[in-house]
């Protein structure tokens, strides 16, 4: 039986060696557990559908499109140069490994759309955002990975997660944007405000790393916040023009404005680690979020949420 252990212990090593940090099997059929996207009926995407497997995008571009429940997995690189719209009733993800290279999604118009283990990069602003959602309903965005880089003009690129046009029971959880300018956009414009003000987003568990701006920038509506780091970026939450944020156990380092207003927004702030800064915006009336949820407290945040951010399903 030797061979036999030191082939076990040879298939161990291997195993190990070819392991990403961390992957979570995760069924192509889930739906929202979490946040705003639990309620008005919840949001289940093609969780039941037919499943189509792509990899080239003129593939992901026809297999999203339409109203029909559907998963559609996306293995390997997909490059281009495009944003690529997403129908209703739809589930999107990703492939262990696999990744848009310049080719975003846009969720418009639309509702019940879950986007899952997605990495998506360098979108050029000429194309649009890296991932967007726009007058859309219920939609779940969970383990995702955004990313550009700070090398070129802060418009060379736009957004890497916008949420705008009076978008409601959005959920953005497990994921990681980093090295890029502007990272999320919530709420359209200062006069934005009759589409916006409907405006509820739950984020939670997400890593946010070197960026400049917006992480979020928040206008009108309502936001819930917690369980997230924040490293080293240039800025923090921007709660404006009369938003109202509920921001709970997330962690900083690295920035001297985690927390602030700007045109009358508000936060109703628990605790949080502001990394030895302060919160300067002025508190709110969001003091209760309308479904359950659990909370890890601020100091176990970061060691749950860094390394399981991201692309780190399979599917
Ligand atoms: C999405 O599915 C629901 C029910 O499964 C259906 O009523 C609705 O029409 C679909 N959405 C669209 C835009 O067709
Ligand atoms: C932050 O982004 C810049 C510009 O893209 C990059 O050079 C740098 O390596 C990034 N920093 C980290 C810690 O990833």
């Amino acid at each position: 039986m030797k061979w036999f252990a030191s082939f076990l212990a040879f298939a161990a090593i291997q195993a190990i060696s070819a392991a990403p940090a961390i992957v979570k099997r995760v069924s192509a059929n889930d739906v929202a557990t979490l946040g705003y996207a639990t309620l008005n009926g919840g949001t289940t995407g093609g969780s039941g559908g037919t499943t189509t497997t792509v990899s080239t995008l003129s593939a992901l571009t026809a297999a999203v499109s339409g109203s029909a429940k559907k998963i559609v997995i996306i293995s390997g690189t997909i490059t281009g140069n495009t944003v690529v719209k997403v129908g209703a009733n739809t589930s999107v993800l990703g492939k262990a490994g696999s990744s848009l290279v310049g080719v975003g999604l846009r969720i418009i118009n639309v509702n019940n759309v879950i986007v899952r283990n997605i990495k998506i990069s360098k979108v050029l602003a000429e194309a649009g955002d890296a991932l967007s959602v726009q007058a859309s309903h219920q939609v779940w965005i969970d383990h995702v990975d955004l990313s550009s880089d700070r090398d070129h003009d802060k418009d060379f690129y736009d957004g890497l997660l916008d949420l705008t046009h009076g978008v409601t029971g959005i959920t953005v959880t497990n994921s990681k944007l980093y090295n890029h300018w502007k990272a999320s956009l919530i709420g359209h414009s200062d006069n934005n405000g009759a589409e916006d003000t409907p405006i509820t987003v739950t984020m939670a568990n997400n890593y946010f790393t070197n960026l400049s701006s917006r992480t979020p920038s928040f206008r009108f509506g309502h936001g819930h916040i917690f369980n997230n780091v924040f490293d080293s970026n240039n800025d923090g939450i921007n709660t404006r023009d009369g938003a109202q944020l509920l921001v709970e156990n997330n962690v900083w380092t690295g920035t001297n404005k985690p927390l602030y207003s700007t045109d009358g927004g508000f936060a109703v702030a628990t605790g949080n680690d502001f990394g030895g800064a302060s919160n300067t915006a002025p508190t709110g009336s969001f003091t209760s979020a309308p479904y359950s949820y659990s909370k890890l407290a601020a100091s176990a945040v970061r060691a749950a949420v860094v390394k399981s951010a991201g692309q780190t399903l399979s599917f």
